[in-house]
């Protein structure tokens, strides 16, 4: 007897927990973020660990993706299980997103709901709402972890500036209250919003300020292998080194050059968003023309368009075609070796019966498309997988490999033959007409 999935859910071919893939998920392991931890940890140690009197606050600061919420939250979450188990003392933890809850109201009402305690919407002030919440949390003698996320909203209201008064002098606002209060500040734009903050706000707040830096390619791989790998989110096998490195390097920040984003909610998205595309294909891989289909319907702030491939000079198209074509060839390449596009430069100009470029010349334009955004380069790599030879030039770095990310091929190839041909046959119908005069 064979089993029939018939009128039940399919198993599916790449993704194994979809929940692990959405941007709330806050993982297990968090590479690239341990010294973060650390200082959060040992700036708190004194509010962990029961004291009382002592207000700790830290700030993050870093672009999106960057890793502020999840290593908050994570550190929420431990501080509470460890609290739970009695190895510490108990503590409150609350984790508050401005976007959510924009005014001081809102924020003591979200952290009053988080003790367990039922508010009213009405019938308290603010101050007289921050008295009951704080009171409430040291007469139970807890101390209190609140995360503040996005609070770039609250440094530029009125309201939002008494809320930071308020936390930064609760000793002197709550005479009466007696608790360790432990404060993680997290901004965006640390700066811009520290400039709309009062003074005595600023110094009272600006205890410590860990920064968190865009992510790069290297590290990206770590964290989107660590997704798969350690949380199961998508088969293993579905997915090849390739992938992961067209991934990083589309989405990852070059200190160098200080381009790319970094940001780990978008490489995360780009791998998930391909493993659609591979399962709807009824596939059991996910391809690079997956992510270059994703990455092409604008995830990634600047995408490409047909302009910018038909305005390119010839030589530089010609170039990008065999580029094209040799990615073609071979579905799951990402990268193929530049001793290989030189000859199959050379071999595409031939048949458009134009003289190529000398090949001493060809890196440079590689690094012009480079620059466009229209091609990846990786170095670094001894020998491309599944090559037995490997063409070398004198003149083009050793090891160098060039890919396509951010255009489906099979759309720049018809993009390209088309106008390389439209500029071919212009030219020639000029030539025809001197040739006439
Ligand atoms: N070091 C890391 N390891 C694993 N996953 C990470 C890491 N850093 C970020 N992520 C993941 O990337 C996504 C974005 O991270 P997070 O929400 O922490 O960014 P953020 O810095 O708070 O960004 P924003 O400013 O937009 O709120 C989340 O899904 C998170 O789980
Ligand atoms: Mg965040």
């Amino acid at each position: 007897m064979s089993f029939s999935y018939d009128g039940y859910a399919r198993p599916r071919r790449i993704i194994l927990d979809e929940r692990k893939l959405s941007s709330e998920y806050v993982p297990l392991k968090l590479p690239h973020r341990a010294e973060q931890i650390a200082e959060t940890l040992r700036v708190m140690q004194d509010v962990i660990r029961g004291q009382k009197d002592v207000l700790r606050t830290i700030i993050y600061a870093g672009q999106a993706g960057t890793g502020k919420t999840a290593v908050a939250r994570t550190i929420g979450r431990e501080v509470k299980d460890k609290a739970a188990k009695g190895k510490i003392p108990p503590i409150l933890v609350s984790y508050v997103n401005a976007q959510e809850y924009r005014t001081k109201f809102q924020v003591f009402r979200k952290i009053g709901s988080d003790c367990g305690l039922d508010i009213p919407r009405r019938g308290f002030s603010s101050q007289e709402l921050a008295e009951y919440v704080f009171g409430f949390i040291s007469r139970r003698e807890n101390n209190a972890l609140i995360i503040l996320d996005e609070a770039d909203i609250l440094a530029k209201q009125k309201d939002g500036n008494e809320l930071f008064y308020v936390f930064s002098r609760v000793r002197e606002v709550l005479p009466e209250v007696q608790l360790g209060l432990g404060l993680i500040v997290i901004f965006r734009q640390l700066d811009e919003s520290l400039a709309y903050l009062d003074k005595a706000v600023v110094s009272s707040l600006s205890g410590r300020v860990v920064r968190f830096n865009p992510y790069t390619s290297q590290q990206l791989q770590d964290i989107l292998w660590a997704r798969i790998r350690d949380e199961g989110a998508i088969r293993e096998e579905a997915v090849s080194e390739e992938i992961i490195e067209m991934i990083a390097d589309t989405v990852g920040y070059n200190p160098d050059t200080k381009s790319g984003i970094g940001d780990a909610r978008m490489a995360i998205k780009v791998l998930y968003y391909s493993a659609l595309r591979a399962e709807g294909e009824e596939r059991e891989t996910i391809l690079p023309e997956d992510v270059r289909y994703v990455v092409n319907q604008g995830v990634l702030p600047s995408y490409i368009d047909e302009e910018t491939v038909t305005r390119l000079p010839l030589h530089e198209k010609l170039l990008l075609l065999a580029i094209t074509e040799l990615l073609l060839l071979e579905r799951e390449k990402a990268y193929v070796n530049m001793g290989e596009v030189v000859i199959q430069y050379e071999d595409v100009c031939n048949k458009f019966g134009e003289k190529p470029l000398r090949y001493t010349r060809i890196w440079e334009k590689v690094q012009f498309l480079k620059k466009m955004g229209l091609v990846d380069t990786r170095t670094g790599r001894g020998e491309t997988r599944g090559r037995t030879t490997m063409i070398t030039f004198p003149g083009l770095p050793a090891n160098s490999v060039v890919g396509i990310n951010r255009i489906p091929l099979d759309l720049l190839e018809k993009i390209l033959r088309d106008s390389i041909e439209k500029e071919l046959s212009s030219r020639g119908e000029e030539r025809g007409e001197e040739l006439t005069e």
